[in-house]
């Protein structure tokens, strides 16, 4: 079978290529990704040269080009997203760019070159805050709150409508907070696992009481593999971690994990219009598919610290220009871009 990946060299769409590959699933497989930023090929260097592996620049928002590398593939496997919320608030409209029309452009080359199995792969955040206690089932309403989980609610909708009007083959997945090896360290927990290496102020957002169900990204791949063989067409799963934690207890175990001060952890402003908290009901994934998390969150951030302890190079080549403009405009001088937010400037 010929699969096409979008996205694959970003975090979580390089790490399912690697399980896929090992997996020996598809005779071949097609990575389709405009290598933004957050696009890496090192994070594909040990596999490039594997049979059956083939990497495509391009844009989903290029219907030709869409439709030039789906050319013979039965399947797609679609995470090319503007994923970062943060990014989403200062500027919404790369983000609904991608994540809605080049959902778009997507979909409509798939349908007209009749792919088989449609997997779009989405976030837990389109289902907005939940109160303490509550969980939201693959039925739960959406309600996306930032810029970025709007564009995955929009996008969500998009893929619904083709099933539903056009009887396209596709199936949604839901995942919540991934974490692991190669995840761009704007994210969470990689930035404080980096900066707590080198000693620096860890910035927790307001309280630091935001609750997010952590799940080790092999565990998230392997779902969608599960899902792309035997999901049903149609259909929403919800992938989740099991692992609650508040952000606060997050950093002090990266803290705890290295033997650093938690005097490290600085309260910092926090995102507007954060979530407070997202939860999963993910029972339907583990009766249909018999899919459970297997890595405890000890082992994953033990096993995540080691991954960037052991790879400096791959750190200092991501935290290059466009991460240090990043983190000099909204760490270093934070108070001043988010009153430009406000302000609309
Ligand atoms: P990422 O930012 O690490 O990777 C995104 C990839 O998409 C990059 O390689 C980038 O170059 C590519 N891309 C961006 N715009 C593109 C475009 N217009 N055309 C082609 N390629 C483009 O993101 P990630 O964390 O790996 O997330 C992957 C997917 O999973 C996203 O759809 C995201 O919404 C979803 N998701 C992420 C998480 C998480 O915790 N990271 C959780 C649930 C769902
Ligand atoms: O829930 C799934 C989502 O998880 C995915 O859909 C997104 O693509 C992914 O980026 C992630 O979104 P979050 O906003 O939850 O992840 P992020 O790593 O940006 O932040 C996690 C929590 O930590 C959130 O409550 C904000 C907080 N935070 C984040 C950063 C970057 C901080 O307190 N300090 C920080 O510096």
């Amino acid at each position: 079978m010929k699969l096409l990946v979008t996205g694959g060299a970003g975090f979580i769409g390089s790490n399912f290529i690697r399980l896929a590959l090992a997996h020996g699933r598809d005779d071949q497989i097609v990575n389709f990704d405009a290598l933004t930023y957050a696009g890496n090929l090192l994070n594909l260097a040990d596999v490039t040269s594997q049979a059956g592996y083939q990497f495509i620049k391009g844009d989903i928002r290029d219907g030709d080009a869409v439709r030039r590398a789906l050319e013979g593939c039965e399947a797609v496997v679609h995470f090319a997203a503007e994923s970062h919320v943060d990014r989403s608030i200062y500027e919404p409209a790369p983000i609904i760019s991608t994540n809605v029309g080049g959902t778009l452009v997507l979909l409509q080359a798939a349908r007209e070159l009749k792919v088989q199995r449609f997997l779009h792969v989405s976030t837990d955040e389109v289902y907005g805050d939940l109160p303490p206690g509550s969980c939201a089932d693959e039925s739960h309403p959406l309600q996306g709150n930032s810029p970025y989980a709007a564009s995955k609610a929009g996008a969500d909708l998009l893929v619904r409508s083709f099933v539903r009007t056009y009887g396209f083959p596709a199936i949604i997945t839901r995942a919540s907070n991934n974490y692991g090896p190669y995840q761009f360290p704007e994210k969470f927990l990689p930035l404080m696992i980096c900066n707590a290496l080198e000693g620096r102020a860890l910035p927790v957002y307001g309280d630091g009481l935001q609750e997010r169900d952590w799940v080790h990204v092999e565990d998230h791949c392997r779902a969608l593999l599960l899902v792309l063989e035997r999901g049903r067409d149609g259909e929403v799963y919800n992938i989740g971690g099991g692992n609650p934690e508040k952000n606060l207890t997050m950093a002090k175990r990266v803290l705890n994990a290295l033997g650093r001060e938690s005097s490290l952890i600085e309260h910092v402003a926090d995102r507007p219009g954060h979530d407070r908290r997202y939860s999963l009901d993910c029972g339907k994934i583990r009766r249909e598919l018999n899919w459970k998390p297997t890595i405890s969150l000890d082992e994953g951030i033990a096993q995540t610290i080691a991954w960037y302890k052991q790879n400096q190079a791959w750190i200092q080549q991501v935290k290059g220009g466009e991460y240090r403009r990043y983190y000099e405009t909204y760490y270093t001088h934070r108070d001043v871009a988010l009153q430009a937010v406000k302000a609309c400037r």
